[in-house]
Protein backbone atom coordinates (compact mmCIF):
# COMPACT_ATOMS: atom_id res chain seq x y z
CA UNK A 1 0.00 0.00 0.00
CA UNK A 2 1.57 3.54 -0.77
CA UNK A 3 1.74 5.62 1.77
CA UNK A 4 -0.11 8.98 2.14
CA UNK A 5 3.61 10.59 2.52
CA UNK A 6 4.38 9.39 -0.76
CA UNK A 7 2.24 11.70 -2.85
CA UNK A 8 4.20 13.76 -5.54
CA UNK A 9 0.97 16.32 -5.30
CA UNK A 10 1.58 19.32 -3.84
CA UNK A 11 4.65 20.90 -5.84
CA UNK A 12 2.88 20.67 -8.91
CA UNK A 13 -0.19 22.86 -7.71
CA UNK A 14 2.19 25.74 -6.02
CA UNK A 15 3.17 26.70 -9.92
CA UNK A 16 -0.56 26.52 -10.89
CA UNK A 17 -2.14 29.70 -9.02
CA UNK A 18 -1.92 32.18 -11.01
CA UNK A 19 0.34 34.89 -11.06
CA UNK A 20 -1.17 38.10 -9.74
CA UNK A 21 -3.78 38.20 -12.33
CA UNK A 22 -6.39 40.14 -9.79
CA UNK A 23 -4.30 42.94 -10.08
CA UNK A 24 -3.71 43.12 -14.10
CA UNK A 25 -7.52 42.29 -14.05
CA UNK A 26 -8.08 45.95 -13.17
CA UNK A 27 -6.88 47.14 -16.75
CA UNK A 28 -8.85 45.08 -18.49
CA UNK A 29 -10.22 46.49 -22.10
CA UNK A 30 -14.27 47.95 -21.64
CA UNK A 31 -16.03 45.28 -24.64
CA UNK A 32 -19.76 45.05 -26.04
CA UNK A 33 -20.85 41.84 -24.52
CA UNK A 34 -21.40 39.24 -27.35
CA UNK A 35 -23.92 36.94 -28.58
CA UNK A 36 -27.49 38.16 -28.96
CA UNK A 37 -31.11 36.92 -28.27
CA UNK A 38 -32.18 36.24 -32.04
CA UNK A 39 -35.70 36.65 -33.25
CA UNK A 40 -38.14 37.51 -30.61
CA UNK A 41 -39.71 34.17 -29.30
CA UNK A 42 -38.05 31.91 -32.18
CA UNK A 43 -34.63 33.01 -30.69
CA UNK A 44 -34.98 31.51 -27.67
CA UNK A 45 -37.11 28.18 -29.23
CA UNK A 46 -33.70 27.74 -31.10
CA UNK A 47 -31.66 28.15 -28.03
CA UNK A 48 -33.69 25.97 -25.84
CA UNK A 49 -33.54 22.80 -28.57
CA UNK A 50 -29.71 23.61 -28.66
CA UNK A 51 -29.22 23.42 -24.93
CA UNK A 52 -31.75 20.12 -24.51
CA UNK A 53 -31.57 18.65 -27.92
CA UNK A 54 -28.83 19.31 -30.51
CA UNK A 55 -25.77 20.55 -28.48
CA UNK A 56 -26.50 19.23 -25.10
CA UNK A 57 -25.87 21.13 -21.97
CA UNK A 58 -21.90 21.54 -22.08
CA UNK A 59 -22.19 21.72 -25.93
CA UNK A 60 -24.71 24.65 -25.61
CA UNK A 61 -22.03 26.85 -23.64
CA UNK A 62 -18.98 25.32 -25.01
CA UNK A 63 -19.88 26.04 -28.94
CA UNK A 64 -20.98 29.98 -27.86
CA UNK A 65 -17.83 30.34 -25.86
CA UNK A 66 -15.92 29.02 -29.36
CA UNK A 67 -18.05 31.06 -31.47
CA UNK A 68 -18.09 34.69 -29.33
CA UNK A 69 -14.46 34.10 -28.31
CA UNK A 70 -15.52 35.05 -24.63
CA UNK A 71 -16.42 33.18 -21.44
CA UNK A 72 -18.82 36.18 -21.20
CA UNK A 73 -21.92 36.22 -23.68
CA UNK A 74 -25.74 36.87 -23.76
CA UNK A 75 -28.26 33.73 -24.67
CA UNK A 76 -31.16 32.83 -24.29
CA UNK A 77 -31.49 30.54 -20.57
CA UNK A 78 -33.66 27.26 -20.38
CA UNK A 79 -36.32 26.81 -20.89
CA UNK A 80 -37.45 30.14 -22.24
CA UNK A 81 -41.09 30.54 -23.72
CA UNK A 82 -43.53 29.81 -22.32
CA UNK A 83 -42.23 29.30 -19.01
CA UNK A 84 -40.40 32.09 -18.25
CA UNK A 85 -41.40 35.44 -18.78
CA UNK A 86 -38.18 36.71 -20.16
CA UNK A 87 -35.35 34.24 -21.06
CA UNK A 88 -32.54 37.11 -21.82
CA UNK A 89 -29.32 35.96 -20.02
CA UNK A 90 -25.78 37.02 -19.85
CA UNK A 91 -23.91 33.71 -19.44
CA UNK A 92 -20.88 33.95 -17.16
CA UNK A 93 -18.18 30.75 -17.79
CA UNK A 94 -14.78 31.59 -16.05
CA UNK A 95 -13.58 31.88 -12.34
CA UNK A 96 -13.38 36.01 -12.55
CA UNK A 97 -16.70 36.67 -13.72
CA UNK A 98 -18.82 34.51 -12.03
CA UNK A 99 -18.50 35.44 -8.29
CA UNK A 100 -20.67 38.36 -9.41
CA UNK A 101 -23.26 36.32 -8.46
CA UNK A 102 -22.22 36.09 -4.83
CA UNK A 103 -22.33 39.92 -3.92
CA UNK A 104 -25.12 40.67 -2.31
CA UNK A 105 -24.85 44.51 -3.01
CA UNK A 106 -24.35 43.83 -7.05
CA UNK A 107 -27.32 41.16 -7.44
CA UNK A 108 -30.90 40.44 -6.30
CA UNK A 109 -31.40 37.21 -5.93
CA UNK A 110 -35.26 37.44 -5.57
CA UNK A 111 -37.31 34.24 -7.01
CA UNK A 112 -34.04 32.99 -8.77
CA UNK A 113 -33.86 29.34 -7.26
CA UNK A 114 -34.67 27.90 -10.47
CA UNK A 115 -33.40 30.40 -12.75
CA UNK A 116 -35.76 31.87 -15.09
CA UNK A 117 -38.57 30.62 -14.02
CA UNK A 118 -40.08 30.03 -10.72
CA UNK A 119 -42.38 26.76 -9.56
CA UNK A 120 -45.87 27.78 -8.32
CA UNK A 121 -46.29 28.66 -4.87
CA UNK A 122 -48.67 25.52 -4.79
CA UNK A 123 -45.86 23.51 -4.43
CA UNK A 124 -44.83 25.20 -1.08
CA UNK A 125 -48.10 25.55 0.26
CA UNK A 126 -48.51 28.81 -0.60
CA UNK A 127 -45.31 30.58 0.53
CA UNK A 128 -42.42 31.71 -1.05
CA UNK A 129 -39.62 29.75 0.84
CA UNK A 130 -36.35 30.96 2.08
CA UNK A 131 -34.38 29.33 -1.09
CA UNK A 132 -36.47 32.16 -3.58
CA UNK A 133 -35.63 35.17 -0.84
CA UNK A 134 -33.41 38.01 -1.36
CA UNK A 135 -31.41 38.98 1.71
CA UNK A 136 -32.83 42.06 1.31
CA UNK A 137 -35.99 40.65 2.28
CA UNK A 138 -36.66 40.52 5.95
CA UNK A 139 -37.61 37.06 6.01
CA UNK A 140 -34.85 35.64 4.71
CA UNK A 141 -32.86 37.00 7.73
CA UNK A 142 -35.84 35.12 10.09
CA UNK A 143 -35.82 32.12 8.21
CA UNK A 144 -31.72 31.58 7.74
CA UNK A 145 -31.22 32.42 11.67
CA UNK A 146 -33.79 29.31 12.53
CA UNK A 147 -32.22 26.87 10.14
CA UNK A 148 -28.80 27.85 11.46
CA UNK A 149 -29.87 27.46 14.73
CA UNK A 150 -31.90 23.74 13.97
CA UNK A 151 -28.47 22.78 12.45
CA UNK A 152 -26.34 24.15 15.81
CA UNK A 153 -28.88 22.43 17.96
CA UNK A 154 -28.35 18.67 15.77
CA UNK A 155 -24.77 19.01 15.29
CA UNK A 156 -24.26 16.00 18.11
CA UNK A 157 -26.37 13.54 15.73
CA UNK A 158 -24.68 14.58 12.54
CA UNK A 159 -22.55 11.72 12.44
CA UNK A 160 -24.14 9.05 14.22
CA UNK A 161 -27.45 9.05 12.44
CA UNK A 162 -25.88 9.01 9.39
CA UNK A 163 -23.48 6.18 9.72
CA UNK A 164 -26.85 4.28 10.93
CA UNK A 165 -28.40 5.01 7.84
CA UNK A 166 -24.99 3.96 6.27
CA UNK A 167 -24.76 1.17 7.20
CA UNK A 168 -28.37 -0.38 6.42
CA UNK A 169 -27.32 1.76 2.87
CA UNK A 170 -24.25 -0.58 2.17
CA UNK A 171 -25.87 -3.62 3.31
CA UNK A 172 -28.86 -3.59 1.00
CA UNK A 173 -26.41 -2.52 -1.86
CA UNK A 174 -24.18 -6.12 -0.51
CA UNK A 175 -27.34 -8.09 -0.72
CA UNK A 176 -28.53 -6.82 -4.07
CA UNK A 177 -24.96 -7.32 -5.38
CA UNK A 178 -24.36 -10.96 -4.40
CA UNK A 179 -28.09 -11.74 -5.58
CA UNK A 180 -28.13 -9.78 -8.87
CA UNK A 181 -24.24 -9.56 -9.87
CA UNK A 182 -24.81 -5.50 -9.75
CA UNK A 183 -26.31 -3.03 -7.53
CA UNK A 184 -28.37 0.24 -8.91
CA UNK A 185 -26.48 2.53 -6.27
CA UNK A 186 -29.34 5.48 -6.72
CA UNK A 187 -32.79 4.18 -5.45
CA UNK A 188 -30.69 2.45 -2.67
CA UNK A 189 -29.09 5.86 -2.28
CA UNK A 190 -32.21 7.77 -2.09
CA UNK A 191 -33.97 5.43 0.04
CA UNK A 192 -30.87 5.79 2.88
CA UNK A 193 -30.36 9.60 1.82
CA UNK A 194 -34.25 10.14 2.97
CA UNK A 195 -34.20 8.37 6.00
CA UNK A 196 -31.24 10.24 7.52
CA UNK A 197 -32.67 13.57 6.55
CA UNK A 198 -36.12 12.95 8.11
CA UNK A 199 -34.70 11.21 11.08
CA UNK A 200 -32.09 14.15 11.62
CA UNK A 201 -35.00 16.84 11.25
CA UNK A 202 -37.93 14.72 12.87
CA UNK A 203 -36.29 12.29 15.00
CA UNK A 204 -38.03 9.29 13.91
CA UNK A 205 -37.78 7.13 10.69
CA UNK A 206 -40.11 8.37 7.96
CA UNK A 207 -41.37 4.55 7.87
CA UNK A 208 -43.05 5.44 10.92
CA UNK A 209 -45.17 8.32 9.60
CA UNK A 210 -47.83 8.30 7.43
CA UNK A 211 -45.51 8.15 4.32
CA UNK A 212 -44.57 4.44 4.96
CA UNK A 213 -41.84 2.98 3.63
CA UNK A 214 -42.29 4.72 0.03
CA UNK A 215 -41.57 8.42 1.68
CA UNK A 216 -38.51 8.62 -0.48
CA UNK A 217 -40.66 8.14 -4.14
CA UNK A 218 -43.25 10.57 -2.25
CA UNK A 219 -40.65 13.11 -2.54
CA UNK A 220 -39.68 12.29 -6.14
CA UNK A 221 -43.15 13.05 -7.37
CA UNK A 222 -43.34 16.25 -5.55
CA UNK A 223 -39.70 17.28 -6.56
CA UNK A 224 -39.77 16.39 -10.25
CA UNK A 225 -42.20 18.50 -11.52
CA UNK A 226 -40.04 21.88 -10.22
CA UNK A 227 -37.07 20.98 -12.13
CA UNK A 228 -38.24 19.16 -14.85
CA UNK A 229 -38.32 22.11 -17.43
CA UNK A 230 -34.54 21.83 -16.52
CA UNK A 231 -34.41 18.33 -17.65
CA UNK A 232 -34.33 16.01 -20.41
CA UNK A 233 -35.31 12.49 -20.10
CA UNK A 234 -32.83 11.62 -22.75
CA UNK A 235 -36.01 10.71 -25.33
CA UNK A 236 -35.28 9.38 -28.74
CA UNK A 237 -35.31 11.97 -31.39
CA UNK A 238 -38.56 10.89 -32.45
CA UNK A 239 -40.06 11.83 -29.13
CA UNK A 240 -38.57 15.38 -28.66
CA UNK A 241 -41.16 17.58 -29.37
CA UNK A 242 -43.54 15.69 -27.54
CA UNK A 243 -40.69 16.19 -24.33
CA UNK A 244 -40.03 19.69 -25.19
CA UNK A 245 -44.30 20.43 -25.32
CA UNK A 246 -44.77 18.65 -21.99
CA UNK A 247 -41.87 19.68 -19.43
CA UNK A 248 -40.60 22.49 -20.92
CA UNK A 249 -43.14 24.79 -22.45
CA UNK A 250 -45.82 24.81 -19.51
CA UNK A 251 -45.59 24.32 -15.96
CA UNK A 252 -46.31 21.35 -14.44
CA UNK A 253 -49.42 22.32 -12.27
CA UNK A 254 -48.97 21.87 -8.44
CA UNK A 255 -51.80 20.06 -7.91
CA UNK A 256 -51.02 17.29 -9.84
CA UNK A 257 -48.87 16.05 -6.82
CA UNK A 258 -50.93 18.41 -4.13
CA UNK A 259 -52.07 14.91 -2.09
CA UNK A 260 -48.53 13.34 -2.19
CA UNK A 261 -47.66 16.71 -0.23
CA UNK A 262 -49.82 16.67 1.97
CA UNK A 263 -48.64 13.45 2.97
CA UNK A 264 -45.13 15.08 3.80
CA UNK A 265 -47.00 17.86 5.53
CA UNK A 266 -48.56 15.30 7.43
CA UNK A 267 -45.50 13.44 8.19
CA UNK A 268 -43.44 16.65 9.08
CA UNK A 269 -45.88 18.76 11.32
CA UNK A 270 -46.82 15.33 13.23
CA UNK A 271 -43.20 14.76 13.69
CA UNK A 272 -41.11 17.85 13.61
CA UNK A 273 -42.42 19.31 16.92
CA UNK A 274 -39.09 19.81 18.71
CA UNK A 275 -38.01 21.96 15.47
CA UNK A 276 -41.31 23.49 14.64
CA UNK A 277 -41.87 24.55 18.32
CA UNK A 278 -38.42 26.95 18.00
CA UNK A 279 -39.54 29.21 14.73
CA UNK A 280 -41.49 31.75 17.09
CA UNK A 281 -38.52 32.54 18.82
CA UNK A 282 -37.59 33.74 15.44
CA UNK A 283 -40.99 35.51 15.09
CA UNK A 284 -42.05 32.75 12.57
CA UNK A 285 -45.73 30.64 12.34
CA UNK A 286 -44.98 27.14 12.74
CA UNK A 287 -47.30 26.36 9.31
CA UNK A 288 -44.18 28.68 7.58
CA UNK A 289 -41.51 27.10 9.07
CA UNK A 290 -42.96 23.54 8.11
CA UNK A 291 -43.28 24.27 4.80
CA UNK A 292 -39.79 25.89 4.70
CA UNK A 293 -38.67 22.70 6.95
CA UNK A 294 -39.89 20.48 4.09
CA UNK A 295 -37.84 22.49 1.34
CA UNK A 296 -35.10 22.37 2.77
CA UNK A 297 -34.94 18.69 3.95
CA UNK A 298 -36.24 17.56 0.75
CA UNK A 299 -35.53 19.86 -2.07
CA UNK A 300 -32.37 21.09 -0.34
CA UNK A 301 -30.69 18.24 1.75
CA UNK A 302 -32.27 15.23 -0.16
CA UNK A 303 -32.34 16.80 -3.61
CA UNK A 304 -28.78 17.72 -3.44
CA UNK A 305 -27.70 14.24 -1.62
CA UNK A 306 -29.70 12.56 -5.11
CA UNK A 307 -26.95 14.12 -7.01
CA UNK A 308 -23.78 14.34 -4.54
CA UNK A 309 -23.41 10.57 -3.27
CA UNK A 310 -23.71 8.80 -6.97
CA UNK A 311 -21.53 11.57 -8.30
CA UNK A 312 -18.60 10.93 -5.31
CA UNK A 313 -18.97 6.96 -6.37
CA UNK A 314 -18.72 7.96 -10.02
CA UNK A 315 -15.33 9.90 -9.96
CA UNK A 316 -13.86 7.64 -7.30
CA UNK A 317 -15.04 4.50 -8.83
CA UNK A 318 -12.91 5.77 -11.94
CA UNK A 319 -9.59 6.84 -10.71
CA UNK A 320 -9.16 3.28 -9.47
CA UNK A 321 -7.47 0.78 -6.72
CA UNK A 322 -4.62 3.05 -5.92
CA UNK A 323 -6.46 5.86 -4.39
CA UNK A 324 -8.99 3.33 -2.81
CA UNK A 325 -5.87 2.20 -0.82
CA UNK A 326 -4.65 5.38 -0.11
CA UNK A 327 -7.87 6.45 1.35
CA UNK A 328 -8.33 3.04 3.26
CA UNK A 329 -5.24 3.96 4.56
CA UNK A 330 -5.79 7.39 5.69
CA UNK A 331 -9.05 7.03 6.86
CA UNK A 332 -8.31 3.78 9.16
CA UNK A 333 -5.56 5.17 10.71
CA UNK A 334 -6.99 8.23 11.64
CA UNK A 335 -10.18 6.01 13.37
CA UNK A 336 -7.69 4.54 15.32
CA UNK A 337 -5.85 6.98 16.11
CA UNK A 338 -9.06 8.98 17.40
CA UNK A 339 -10.66 5.89 18.57
CA UNK A 340 -13.92 6.05 16.03
CA UNK A 341 -15.66 8.29 13.55
CA UNK A 342 -15.50 11.41 15.07
CA UNK A 343 -14.93 15.62 14.00
CA UNK A 344 -11.21 15.40 14.81
CA UNK A 345 -10.78 12.29 13.34
CA UNK A 346 -12.30 13.25 10.00
CA UNK A 347 -10.25 16.87 10.29
CA UNK A 348 -7.22 15.18 10.22
CA UNK A 349 -7.98 13.50 7.10
CA UNK A 350 -6.52 15.42 4.45
CA UNK A 351 -7.00 13.23 1.23
CA UNK A 352 -10.46 12.27 1.87
CA UNK A 353 -11.13 15.89 2.47
CA UNK A 354 -9.39 16.69 -0.95
CA UNK A 355 -11.27 14.20 -2.69
CA UNK A 356 -14.53 15.78 -1.70
CA UNK A 357 -13.61 19.05 -2.42
CA UNK A 358 -12.59 17.63 -5.84
CA UNK A 359 -16.20 16.14 -6.44
CA UNK A 360 -18.00 19.42 -5.93
CA UNK A 361 -15.36 21.28 -8.05
CA UNK A 362 -15.48 19.14 -10.94
CA UNK A 363 -18.93 18.35 -11.04
CA UNK A 364 -20.84 20.70 -8.60
CA UNK A 365 -24.00 19.21 -7.75
CA UNK A 366 -25.99 22.16 -8.75
CA UNK A 367 -24.33 23.47 -11.85
CA UNK A 368 -26.95 26.85 -12.34
CA UNK A 369 -26.76 29.71 -10.65
CA UNK A 370 -28.63 32.82 -11.37
CA UNK A 371 -29.16 36.67 -9.93
CA UNK A 372 -30.34 40.41 -11.72
CA UNK A 373 -28.37 43.14 -11.30
CA UNK A 374 -29.55 45.28 -8.60
CA UNK A 375 -27.85 48.18 -10.95
CA UNK A 376 -25.56 49.61 -13.75
CA UNK A 377 -22.47 47.37 -13.53
CA UNK A 378 -19.20 46.39 -14.93
CA UNK A 379 -18.24 42.60 -14.87
CA UNK A 380 -14.61 41.02 -15.96
CA UNK A 381 -13.94 38.28 -16.99
CA UNK A 382 -10.30 37.60 -17.02
CA UNK A 383 -9.91 39.20 -21.02
CA UNK A 384 -12.14 41.94 -20.76
CA UNK A 385 -15.02 44.47 -19.03
CA UNK A 386 -18.41 44.61 -19.69
CA UNK A 387 -21.08 46.51 -19.20
CA UNK A 388 -24.39 45.03 -17.52
CA UNK A 389 -27.63 47.45 -17.01
CA UNK A 390 -29.90 47.14 -14.22
CA UNK A 391 -32.16 44.68 -14.29
CA UNK A 392 -30.25 42.41 -16.41
CA UNK A 393 -30.40 38.15 -15.42
CA UNK A 394 -26.33 36.82 -14.91
CA UNK A 395 -26.55 32.86 -15.47
CA UNK A 396 -23.79 31.36 -14.17
CA UNK A 397 -22.71 27.87 -15.54
CA UNK A 398 -20.49 26.40 -12.60
CA UNK A 399 -19.44 23.53 -13.95
CA UNK A 400 -17.07 25.59 -16.70
CA UNK A 401 -16.08 27.82 -13.74
CA UNK A 402 -15.17 25.78 -11.68
CA UNK A 403 -13.02 24.07 -14.44
CA UNK A 404 -11.69 27.39 -15.75
CA UNK A 405 -7.75 26.42 -17.11
CA UNK A 406 -6.72 30.19 -15.84
CA UNK A 407 -7.38 29.02 -12.06
CA UNK A 408 -7.14 24.95 -12.78
CA UNK A 409 -4.13 22.68 -13.92
CA UNK A 410 -5.53 19.71 -16.14
CA UNK A 411 -9.10 21.07 -15.04
CA UNK A 412 -11.17 18.41 -16.62
CA UNK A 413 -8.81 16.05 -14.79
CA UNK A 414 -9.86 14.41 -11.50
CA UNK A 415 -6.93 14.80 -9.29
CA UNK A 416 -7.73 13.67 -5.93
CA UNK A 417 -5.09 15.63 -3.95
CA UNK A 418 -5.97 18.60 -5.32
CA UNK A 419 -6.77 20.52 -2.48
CA UNK A 420 -4.16 19.22 -0.11
CA UNK A 421 -0.99 21.35 0.97
CA UNK A 422 -0.74 24.77 -0.53
CA UNK A 423 -3.68 23.60 -2.82
CA UNK A 424 -5.78 24.80 -0.37
CA UNK A 425 -5.46 27.93 -1.48
CA UNK A 426 -7.55 26.72 -4.42
CA UNK A 427 -10.44 26.62 -2.35
CA UNK A 428 -11.24 29.65 -3.02
CA UNK A 429 -12.80 29.18 -6.67
CA UNK A 430 -14.56 26.28 -5.26
CA UNK A 431 -18.46 27.43 -5.75
CA UNK A 432 -20.47 24.75 -4.91
CA UNK A 433 -22.36 26.46 -2.42
CA UNK A 434 -23.10 29.53 -3.77
CA UNK A 435 -19.70 30.71 -2.53
CA UNK A 436 -16.54 30.60 -2.40
CA UNK A 437 -15.22 27.26 -0.02
CA UNK A 438 -13.26 29.61 2.09
CA UNK A 439 -16.48 32.21 3.05
CA UNK A 440 -19.31 31.11 5.03
CA UNK A 441 -22.94 31.39 4.74
CA UNK A 442 -24.83 33.81 6.29
CA UNK A 443 -28.19 35.20 6.85
CA UNK A 444 -26.89 38.52 4.72
CA UNK A 445 -26.09 36.35 1.62
CA UNK A 446 -27.42 33.16 -0.17
CA UNK A 447 -24.56 30.86 0.23
CA UNK A 448 -26.22 27.47 0.91
CA UNK A 449 -27.37 26.92 4.99
CA UNK A 450 -26.05 23.60 5.19
CA UNK A 451 -22.50 23.81 3.20
CA UNK A 452 -20.63 22.40 6.21
CA UNK A 453 -23.16 19.74 6.62
CA UNK A 454 -22.79 18.64 3.36
CA UNK A 455 -19.14 18.32 3.11
CA UNK A 456 -19.37 16.37 6.34
CA UNK A 457 -22.15 13.62 5.33
CA UNK A 458 -19.29 13.58 1.71
CA UNK A 459 -16.72 12.30 3.79
CA UNK A 460 -18.70 10.48 6.03
CA UNK A 461 -19.94 8.89 3.31
CA UNK A 462 -16.34 7.80 2.06
CA UNK A 463 -15.14 7.09 5.59
CA UNK A 464 -18.08 4.76 6.57
CA UNK A 465 -17.31 2.68 2.95
CA UNK A 466 -13.53 2.26 3.22
CA UNK A 467 -13.83 1.41 7.12
CA UNK A 468 -15.93 -1.38 5.55
CA UNK A 469 -14.28 -2.10 1.96
CA UNK A 470 -10.45 -2.61 0.00
CA UNK A 471 -12.07 -1.57 -3.24
CA UNK A 472 -14.90 -1.73 -5.95
CA UNK A 473 -15.70 -1.37 -9.38
CA UNK A 474 -18.78 0.15 -10.99
CA UNK A 475 -20.00 2.13 -14.09
CA UNK A 476 -21.21 5.29 -14.22
CA UNK A 477 -23.80 7.38 -17.17
CA UNK A 478 -25.58 10.36 -17.29
CA UNK A 479 -29.10 10.18 -15.78
CA UNK A 480 -31.55 13.69 -15.87
CA UNK A 481 -29.43 16.19 -13.49
CA UNK A 482 -26.90 13.83 -12.24
CA UNK A 483 -24.95 10.45 -12.42
CA UNK A 484 -26.81 6.40 -12.38
CA UNK A 485 -23.84 4.76 -10.75
CA UNK A 486 -24.55 1.29 -10.95
CA UNK A 487 -21.52 -1.45 -8.79
CA UNK A 488 -20.46 -4.30 -10.20
CA UNK A 489 -17.93 -5.49 -7.37
CA UNK A 490 -17.19 -4.81 -3.67
CA UNK A 491 -14.02 -6.02 -1.87
CA UNK A 492 -14.70 -5.96 1.95
CA UNK A 493 -12.04 -4.85 4.45
CA UNK A 494 -10.01 -7.87 5.23
CA UNK A 495 -9.79 -6.27 9.03
CA UNK A 496 -13.66 -5.42 9.04
CA UNK A 497 -14.83 -7.11 12.09
CA UNK A 498 -11.42 -5.65 13.72
CA UNK A 499 -12.61 -1.93 12.87
CA UNK A 500 -16.04 -3.16 13.98
CA UNK A 501 -14.97 -2.13 17.76
CA UNK A 502 -15.17 1.57 16.30
CA UNK A 503 -19.12 1.66 16.05
C1 LIG B 1 -25.55 18.06 -1.63
C2 LIG B 1 -26.31 18.83 -0.97
C3 LIG B 1 -26.53 20.30 -1.26
C4 LIG B 1 -26.18 21.06 -2.32
C5 LIG B 1 -25.46 20.65 -3.57
C6 LIG B 1 -26.66 22.41 -2.06
C7 LIG B 1 -26.46 23.50 -2.89
C8 LIG B 1 -27.01 24.75 -2.67
C9 LIG B 1 -26.89 25.87 -3.56
C10 LIG B 1 -26.10 25.89 -4.85
C11 LIG B 1 -27.60 26.89 -3.05
C12 LIG B 1 -27.79 28.28 -3.64
C13 LIG B 1 -28.87 28.33 -4.65
C14 LIG B 1 -28.99 29.73 -5.21
O1 LIG B 1 -29.62 30.57 -4.56
O2 LIG B 1 -28.44 29.97 -6.29
C15 LIG B 1 -28.17 26.41 -1.82
C16 LIG B 1 -28.99 27.16 -1.02
C17 LIG B 1 -29.51 26.70 0.14
N1 LIG B 1 -29.25 25.49 0.74
FE1 LIG B 1 -28.11 24.03 0.04
N2 LIG B 1 -27.26 22.41 -0.84
C18 LIG B 1 -27.20 21.16 -0.32
C19 LIG B 1 -27.63 20.74 0.91
C20 LIG B 1 -28.20 21.57 1.84
C21 LIG B 1 -28.44 21.23 3.21
C22 LIG B 1 -27.96 19.95 3.89
C23 LIG B 1 -29.11 22.27 3.75
C24 LIG B 1 -29.57 22.45 5.16
C25 LIG B 1 -29.82 21.48 5.99
C26 LIG B 1 -29.26 23.27 2.73
C27 LIG B 1 -29.92 24.47 2.86
C28 LIG B 1 -29.93 25.47 1.92
C29 LIG B 1 -30.68 26.70 2.08
C30 LIG B 1 -31.57 27.06 3.24
C31 LIG B 1 -30.41 27.47 0.96
C32 LIG B 1 -30.92 28.88 0.69
C33 LIG B 1 -29.95 29.85 1.35
C34 LIG B 1 -30.44 31.28 1.35
O3 LIG B 1 -31.55 31.54 0.90
O4 LIG B 1 -29.70 32.14 1.82
N3 LIG B 1 -28.69 22.82 1.58
N4 LIG B 1 -27.78 25.10 -1.60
Amino acid sequence: MSSISSYSIIHDLEDQLPSNYEKEREELPLKEIPGGYGLPFFGAIKDRWDFYYNQGRDGFFQARMTQYKSTVFRANGPPGPFMAKNPKVIVLLDAASFPILFDMTKVEKKNVFDGTYMPSTGFTGGYRVLSFLDPSEPKHKSLKGYFFSVLASKHENFIPVLRKSLTELFNTLESQLSSKKEANFNPISDTYSFEYVFNLFCGKSPKDTVLGSQGNTTVDTWLVPQVAPLITLGVPKFLQLVEDLLIHTFPIPSFLVKSKYNKIYQAFSSSATEVLDKAKDFGLEKEEACHNLIFLTCFNTYGGMKVLFPSLFKWIGQAGPTLHAQLVHEIRSMVKQEGGVTFAAIEKMALTKSVVYEVLRIEPPVPFQYGHAKEDLVIQSHDASFKVKKGEMMFGYQPFATKDPKVFDKPEKFVAYRFMGKGEENLKYVFWSNGRETEDPSVDNKQCAGRDLVVLMARVLLVEFFLRYDTFTCVAEQFLVGTRVIFKSLTKASKFHQLKSFE
